[in-house]
């Protein structure tokens, strides 16, 4: 494929207060931050990336809906909704766009309530516990991904 990938990143809850929010957990990084690295990877790979975050379930849904025909991959993070959101599953399901569910945490070594994801199922694949660096693989994936997609 010729055109640049079209990358959206959708944050969910709370992932606004990176940085501040339990760094022994989530790392030092702002979301500010983290999304510049993610535009300073996109330009090195040639991929448009659009990231987003809301701490709202409906809004996310719209989100999602949207990128079918505006995206050619999708990152999510669904934060807490990871867990709880048959919405997010249902939507993930609905538009035909790659996704891949990051997760800054592994959550295998938490709570138990957190080894559950409603969404991953709805992915083509789950990266979690790199911190950061699970959403960088996740976009070099689907910047490849495309890239080997037959036109
Ligand atoms: C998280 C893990 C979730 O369990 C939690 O609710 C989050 C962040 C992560 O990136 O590790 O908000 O999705």
């Amino acid at each position: 494929m010729s055109a640049a990938p079209r990358v959206l990143v959708i944050h969910g809850p709370n992932l606004n207060l990176l940085g501040q929010r339990e760094p022994g957990i989530y790392g030092a990084q702002t979301l500010a931050q983290l999304d510049e690295s993610l535009h300073a990877l996109a330009g090195e790979l040639g991929a448009e990336l659009t990231c987003r975050q809301s701490n709202h379930e409906g809004v996310i849904l719209d989100w999602i809906h949207a990128a079918h025909g505006t995206a050619d991959g999708l990152i999510i993070n669904p934060g807490a909704y990871t867990h709880t959101s048959v919405a997010i599953q249902d939507a993930l399901r609905a538009v035909p766009v790659p996704a891949v569910e990051v997760h800054l945490s592994n959550l295998y070594r938490r709570e138990s309530l957190r080894q559950v994801s409603m969404s991953g199922v709805a992915c083509v694949g789950v990266i979690m516990g790199l911190g950061t660096a699970s959403y960088h693989l996740a976009l070099r994936y689907l910047v490849a991904e495309h890239t080997a997609r037959p036109s």
